[in-house]
């Protein structure tokens, strides 16, 4: 079997998982894979290999064709209330129940964390299944569906908008402080299934290593190494993680 599909952990990181105390893990699309969800860069599959972000994620995208960027991304919305959690998913809940301080940062905005059952979970980029009003920001639970895309706020009248971040816009404030504090503060960060290209989400990672914790990152272009406190493995999250739990917390 290959090593993909049957991982050898290393024995300081099973070691390292095991003793930690603190823990924040910054995931994107990638842990999402296995659902059945697209990433954004892969170059065949990746919704950006279709789309171009200026054409669908930025505000002015939105004020130049409304109704493209809302079928968009309630073609989406769709797709991720369709697919389930993966083993991925589920073994960061598992993680979760050893360690006392958890943070699960992540930049998707499928929502599949908390249907895994992660508690402390830090959206920086919103969430596909909230709706909010463009002019007014504010979120929406209800609005009458009158056939108009997108539908109108039934406070003011403007458009209705996913809440997700677009590019141009600023994270949650809440949310990205609670990121970069427990990333200061972890003794073992994650970064799983991200590209860590997209800003400023992508310097946690070296925010958390200039404080001094163990990194690991998994994902499907890293080269395998082990250097020091730094962990690349390549591979599925949903066979490395699994089999990183099992070796940490063996039943
Ligand atoms: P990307 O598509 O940029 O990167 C996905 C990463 O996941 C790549 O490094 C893949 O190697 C890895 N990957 C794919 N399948 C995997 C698997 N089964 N297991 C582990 N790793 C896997 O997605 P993000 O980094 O999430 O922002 O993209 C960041 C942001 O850019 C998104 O939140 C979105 C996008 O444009 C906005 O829309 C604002």
């Amino acid at each position: 079997m290959s090593e993909t599909f049957s991982p050898t952990m290393p024995l300081g990181l099973v070691e390292a998982l095991h003793n930690a105390r603190r823990i924040a893990v910054l995931t994107g699309a990638g842990i999402s894979a296995e659902s059945g969800l697209p990433t954004f860069r892969d170059p065949m599959t990746g919704l950006w290999a279709s789309y171009r972000p200026e054409e669908l994620a930025t505000p002015q995208a939105f004020r130049r064709n409304p109704r493209l960027v809302w079928e968009w991304y309630a073609k989406r919305r769709e797709m991720a209330a369709q697919v389930a959690p993966n083993a991925a998913h589920l073994a960061l809940v598992e993680i979760e129940r050893h360690v006392p301080a958890f943070t699960l940062i992540t930049q998707n905005v499928d929502g599949l964390h908390q249907r895994a059952g992660s508690h402390n979970v830090v959206e920086l980029h919103g969430n596909i299944a909230r709706t909010k009003c463009f002019d007014e920001d504010v979120v929406l639970d209800s609005w009458e569906g009158t056939g108009e895309v997108p539908p109108r706020c039934p406070r003011c009248g403007g458009m209705l908008r996913p809440d997700v971040v677009w590019f141009g816009e600023q994270l949650p404030e809440q949310a990205f402080q609670t990121a970069i504090e427990a990333a200061a503060n972890c003794d073992l960060f994650f970064s799983i299934g991200t590209s860590g290209i997209v800003e400023p989400a992508a310097s946690l990672t070296q925010l958390a290593r200039h404080m001094g914790a163990t990194i690991v990152i998994i994902n499907l272009e890293v080269a395998r190494l082990v250097e020091g406190k730094l962990y690349h493995l390549n591979g599925p999250a949903g066979k490395i993680l699994p089999a990183l739990v099992r070796a940490a917390w063996p039943q």
